[in-house]
């Protein structure tokens, strides 16, 4: 396993829309699999390609806390193929924006449909906190980041203060649960 370094807002890395994925193959399994370490040594919840400067439509996740088995989701050219008209609110995080927080209002619960690490595709029904996870990291692929999704005032406050820790070496201390 290789640990990948995650890169951190502002960047306009993050900006960018991934590009989806033909194959899927060993290199790619190899990705996915280092992705998942580098998000439980974070640790967060979910991570996405863009985020260790691979543009490719790939995310992981596991929602699965800390004492608990381990249950790995990886979702490949995942799709929307349907959202609730009830919407939630949930206080979110990112590993892109340490140490900072807001609450981003969402569909409450989706539909998709994605390829599995071997080529399979596959449909999931998500709603709670794993539907939340997977429109945070679907975003990542579009170069959406939860900021964007909260005012402007907000946003630039939360931007300027990453600039700032940016030059200055902070250890970031978090609830996983909140780190999309
Ligand atoms: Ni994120």
């Amino acid at each position: 396993m290789t640990m990948l370094p995650i890169i951190t807002a502002p960047d306009p890395r993050l900006k960018r829309t991934a590009k989806p994925v033909a194959r899927v193959d060993d290199g790619l399994r190899k990705l996915m699999d280092d992705m998942l370490e580098t998000m439980y040594q974070a640790p967060g919840i979910g991570l996405a390609a863009p985020q260790v400067g691979v543009l490719k439509r790939i995310v992981v996740l596991d929602l699965s806390k800390e004492d608990e088995e381990r249950r790995p989701h990886v979702l490949i050219n995942p799709e929307l193929t349907w959202v609730s008209g009830e919407d939630v609110t949930y206080e979110e995080g990112c590993l892109s924006l340490p140490d900072h927080y807001a609450d981003v209002v969402r569909p409450s619960a989706i539909e998709l449909s994605y390829l599995d690490r071997d080529n399979e595709t596959r449909t999931l029904e998500a709603d709670g906190l794993l539907a939340t996870c997977i429109q945070h990291e679907l975003d990542h692929l579009d170069g959406v980041l939860f900021v964007d999704r909260i005012s402007a005032l907000k946003r630039n406050m939360i931007l300027r203060k990453l600039l700032k820790a940016k030059k200055s070496d902070t250890t970031p201390s978090a609830d996983p649960a909140h780190v999309l």
